[in-house]
């Protein structure tokens, strides 16, 4: 099937000359051999591929969509092409990146979504994460003598399962804001599981780096090494026990996933897990809710950036980041100003240092919400900043609250996975959703057709720490703290940037570069998403190798910094908002925009 996106325009722009620097150093994937999987694709998709390559944005009138893969982007495109909402869309590209994308988010995994309403001007934020099972405990992942177990000696397997958050969070927002007939949502999804996808080359080097860790469970490398073979780029892939799930979706709603013989499946594949049983029970699955939250927005440069709060750091560490440097002129100093990353880079030092004291999920701990944002405590905190060479040392600051607390830092590690949705429709709603399954491939138990979440480990392995407790600790019915951040940017009430990504702890470095590109630099959208990345989190300088970052490398040394060239595999999508929609896709994955 092909579609007609009659307005859709593929625009070359002149770059500006500060984004021009840093623009032409990140080779997209098309260059690197990618294409022949996606030989299927529709005009469109293919245009849209082209244009990422060439560096360009897409433009369109009417709405748009970007995400990590062109099938799913295109499931998404037919919805609002046929008049769904942004809420519509978003389950037609969620199902097929389930397919398409397994290692990356699916349905047995959690997402959180933020939400701008054209009609009303509010800002919505839902919580779709995994929480922790019942009988979990404290010392869930620690050994007999309380020493953590080692990272992936607790991914894989059934102990690290979350109950999953995603299928519900799919209603919610349909249910909220769809206007397309729910069934019909899962009808491409369903279709590519039944006739068959293309296996993309980002998905076939995934399961071959993975290879031991794959084939530690009958189910999962039967799927992945057909005939004890891994599935290579280009394989025709079919996965008719995920068709069956959708359609019991379709037909049932979420509750044909939590409750009867699905959550029941899934429930005996975490508790049968062998080595690594997981304590996840039927009660956990029926007892699973989306919540509500307060959207959390900073003012930056006169625009006010929205996303989600506790039990997500991102949007505070992000709010924070930006906080800070809204003191500084980044404009002035431009993108290849070692001056300009000394201060982002120990802005973001300072903020990682108040996330890992202070965030966690704030049903279970207090969390100074409020005062970690606050104007007059990010103006202080930035004043940290005034002087010329790197902080030698950083320490969490003491925001303003309530309620005394008295924590230990948290160690939880974050390895680079998920995906980002961003849809903006043709009524002006803007979503904007990072989903994920935690590691690639969660914790390599697939049930039914779909790779359950390792999200559990998001939780700091210690509970305490010199005889402190760590608000991010396990506990049952918890949520662990994630870094997602989906993010949407407004201007006197109305969106100009809808933006997100994956990538473990390193979201948030992405995401607040990715303002900073288009409200400082004046990149367009595809610029911003493209540019080289320099991420700071604990204090070692992370440079993009083989792009003009690694030319800050000597420089930021000289200044005190600790830098390590190293890949950052972001995966940016980006809608921004203004004569019309302008949509960017990550070149270092696979993902496209398409819009009309
Ligand atoms: N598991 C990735 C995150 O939630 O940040």
């Amino acid at each position: 099937m092909r579609y007609v996106f009659g307005l859709m325009v593929l625009t070359a722009l002149a770059l500006p000359a500060l984004a021009q620097q840093v623009t032409d150093s990140v080779a997209p994937e098309a260059e690197i051999g990618q294409p022949a999987a996606f030989e299927a694709l529709g005009a469109e998709a293919q245009a849209a591929l082209e244009a990422k390559a060439a560096g360009r944005p897409v433009e369109a009138q009417e709405w748009m969509v970007a995400a990590a893969n062109p099938l799913a982007v295109e499931a998404g495109a037919e919805v609002l092409a046929a008049g769904g909402s942004a809420a519509d869309a978003m389950v037609a590209v969620q199902a097929v990146l389930g397919l398409v994308e397994p290692q990356s988010s699916g349905l047995g995994g959690g997402a959180f979504l933020v939400w701008y309403d054209a009609e009303s001007g509010s800002v919505t934020t839902l919580d779709g994460r995994e929480t922790a099972p019942l009988a979990a405990t404290p010392r869930l992942f620690q050994d007999e003598s309380g020493e953590p177990l080692g990272f992936f000696d607790a991914v894989v397997g059934g102990l690290s399962v979350g109950t999953p958050g995603t299928p519900r969070l799919m209603e919610e927002a349909h249910r909220r804001w769809g206007q397309a007939n729910w069934g019909g949502l899962f009808d491409r999804a369903i279709a590519l599981a039944e006739e068959g996808f293309a296996v993309s080359p980002r998905l076939a080097g995934l399961v071959a780096d993975d290879a031991d860790r794959l084939q530690r469970f009958p189910a999962t490398a039967s799927y992945f090494f057909p005939d004890g073979a891994a599935i290579a780029e280009g394989d025709t892939l079919t996965n008719p026990d995920y068709a069956e799930v959708l359609r019991l979706i379709a037909e049932g709603g979420s509750g044909a996933f939590y409750s009867g013989p699905v959550a029941e499946d899934i429930v005996a594949t975490v508790r049968s897990a062998e080595g690594n049983p997981g304590v996840l029970s039927t009660t956990d699955l029926a007892l699973y809710q989306v919540k509500e939250r307060p959207a959390v927005c900073v003012d930056y440069r006169a625009h006010e950036v929205c996303g989600m709060g506790p039990p997500s750091s991102g949007a505070l560490t992000v709010g924070q980041i930006l906080g800070m440097l809204d003191h500084h002129d980044l404009a002035a100093l431009g993108p290849q100003s070692p001056e300009a990353w000394r201060l982002i880079g120990d802005a973001s030092r300072l903020a990682f240092a108040d996330r890992g004291r202070y965030m966690a999920d704030s049903d279970f701990v207090p969390v100074p919400v409020e005062g970690l944002v606050a104007a007059p405590y990010l103006k202080q905190r930035s004043e940290l900043l005034s002087g010329d060479d790197a902080l030698p040392e950083v320490s969490p600051g003491t925001p303003e609250y309530d309620h005394a607390f008295l924590w230990a830092d948290d160690e939880s590690l974050e390895l680079p996975s998920t995906s980002h949705i961003s849809i903006v429709d043709a009524a002006g709603n803007a979503l904007s959703m990072t989903t994920t399954i935690e590691n690639g491939f969660g914790s390599r138990l697939f049930v039914r057709g779909f790779l359950l979440n390792n999200e559990l480990t998001d939780f700091s392995f210690r509970s305490h720490a010199d005889g402190l407790p760590i608000a991010n600790r396990v506990a049952p019915g918890k949520r662990p703290r994630s870094s997602m951040a989906p993010t949407i940017v407004l201007k006197d009430g109305a969106p100009v940037l809808v933006t997100g990504s994956p990538g473990g702890s390193r979201i948030i470095g992405y995401v607040a570069q990715s303002v900073i590109a288009v409200l400082d630099w004046g990149m367009d959208v595809q610029q911003a998403v493209a540019m080289p990345h320099l991420v700071n989190r604990f204090g070692t300088y992370d440079v993009e190798e083989g792009t003009t970052a690694a030319e800050l490398a000597g420089p930021l040394e000289e200044m005190g910094f600790e830098v390590n060239a190293r890949g950052l595999t972001s995966g940016l999508h980006a809608i921004s908002l203004g004569d019309g929609l302008s949509g960017g896709a990550d070149p270092r994955r696979e993902g496209i925009a398409l819009g009309q």
